[in-house]
Formats: structure tokens, sequence, C-alpha cells
């Protein structure tokens, strides 16, 4: 069980999808469900302060994942191919909101549970190594400057053809921060026994090949 955790930006995205794919691991995707509900729950005409009607969804939800062609992930509602539909900053936003409240995240905490199957999971969150899987072997925290982070959404929003002004995303970013590390309910903190590794200056894959030596170097000692 590896559990890599931090805020959005922080490449945490990529660097799990590498990490599972190089060890052969199941990946969680956990924002993905928390972007789901806050989806779901706009499609279902909720009220976003609409508490028991997310935490309803977030229990029945009909969610499927897989894999692209080029390895991307690929998402599914209720049959429905929702794959760049959760990635909108609105989606994000929504996520953001339904994620601090508490029923919504008990509602969900089984159902991330249910991906630790053999040979392994590669767990991508806010909350994977201080509440989902507390027991993980490896916990990394990872980081980098908001600015750096708001860059790089910048950068992967226009990739896809989106012009969204980057001083807008750098305070959207700063705001979520806020509200994923002050919340009540799992706020976003690395874990005790936590590695952190800031990527603001490093590459994809010279992350990746850190958490990988991090990760033999544990599954060895098991
Ligand atoms: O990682 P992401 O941007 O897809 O996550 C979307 C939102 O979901 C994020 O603002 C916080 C929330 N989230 C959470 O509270 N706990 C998690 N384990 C994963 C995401």
């Amino acid at each position: 069980m590896i559990a890599i955790d931090g805020p959005s930006g922080s490449g945490k995205g990529t660097v799990s999808r590498q990490v599972a794919e190089a060890l052969g691991f199941q990946l969680l995707d956990s924002g993905a469900l928390y972007r789901l509900v806050g989806l779901a729950g706009l499609r279902a005409g909720l009220e976003p302060a609409d508490e028991a009607g997310h935490a309803a969804i977030a229990a029945t939800m009909d969610v499927r994942f897989g894999t692209a062609a080029d390895g991307g992930e690929q998402v599914w509602l209720a049959g429905e191919e929702v794959t760049e539909a959760i990635r909108t900053e609105l989606a994000g936003n929504l996520a953001s909101k339904v994620a601090s409240v508490a029923a919504v995240r008990t509602a969900l905490l089984e159902r991330q549970r249910r991906f630790a199957t053999p040979p392994g999971l590669v767990a991508d969150g806010r909350d994977m190594g201080t509440v989902i899987f507390p027991a993980a072997r490896l916990k990394v925290f990872l980081t980098a400057s908001p600015e750096e982070r708001a860059l790089r959404r910048h950068k992967q929003l226009k990739d896809k053809g989106l012009n969204v002004s980057l001083a807008g995303l750098s305070r959207e970013i700063a705001e979520r921060d806020l509200r994923d590390s002050t919340r009540a309910v799992s706020p976003l903190v690395a874990a005790a026994d936590a590695i952190t590794l800031d990527s603001t200056r490093l590459t994809p894959a010279a992350v990746v090949a850190r958490v990988l030596v991090l990760a033999r170097e544990r599954l060895a000692g098991s």
C-alpha cells in the first residue's frame, strides 16, 4: 500500500499513475470520487448545501474506472463517460465543497478501501495516509509552491484548448488549498510518518524515480 497525498497541482495524479504502472499495482484516484459526487449532485439539481443528498449520492453512485489506450484514466458515471466532465474547474470546486461534508467522506470510506486488492495499491488523494489507509507501507506527501501549481494547471488547461487566466487560477488554488487544509474532517495534512517531497523543481520522471526507490526499499523490508 502506497499513499500519495498533497494539494492540487503537486503532480500526485501523474506520479501515482506512473508508480502504479511501474509496480503493476492498482490505482485509486480518490479525488475523482469527490469530483463525481459534485458532478452527480449538480446533475441531480442538488443545492451545494444539501449534505444528506450528496452523502446519498456518494453511497450509491455507479462508478467505473478504466484505462485509455494512451494509459490515461477513463471514468464512467451510471454508464456515461465523464472523463472530461469531472476535470473542469467547476467540478473541482464542487468536489472541494462536498469533500468538507463528513457524511460524504464516511460514505466514500469503504468504497475507497475496496480498491486495496493484490498485488498492491497506489492511493492518490488528501487523506490516504492519515485516514483511509493509515497502515500504508509508504506514505508520500507531495508538494510544490502555489505559483508552480498554478502554472502547471494553466498549462494543462491550455493544452486542452481552454483559455483561463493565470491570476484567476492562482486565486482558486489558494482558496481550495485553504478549504482543504482547514476543514474539520480529514483536512489536508501530511501523516506523521509521511515523507515530504517538494516537486517544484523536479520533473515528473524524477519524482516517480524517487518514489519507486522508496517503494522498493519498503517492499524489500517487508
Ligand atoms: O485531487 P483532485 O483535485 O481531483 O481533488 C478534488 C477535490 O477533492 C479536492 O479539492 C479535495 C477533495 N479531495 C479530498 O478531500 N480527499 C481526497 N482524498 C481527494 C480529494
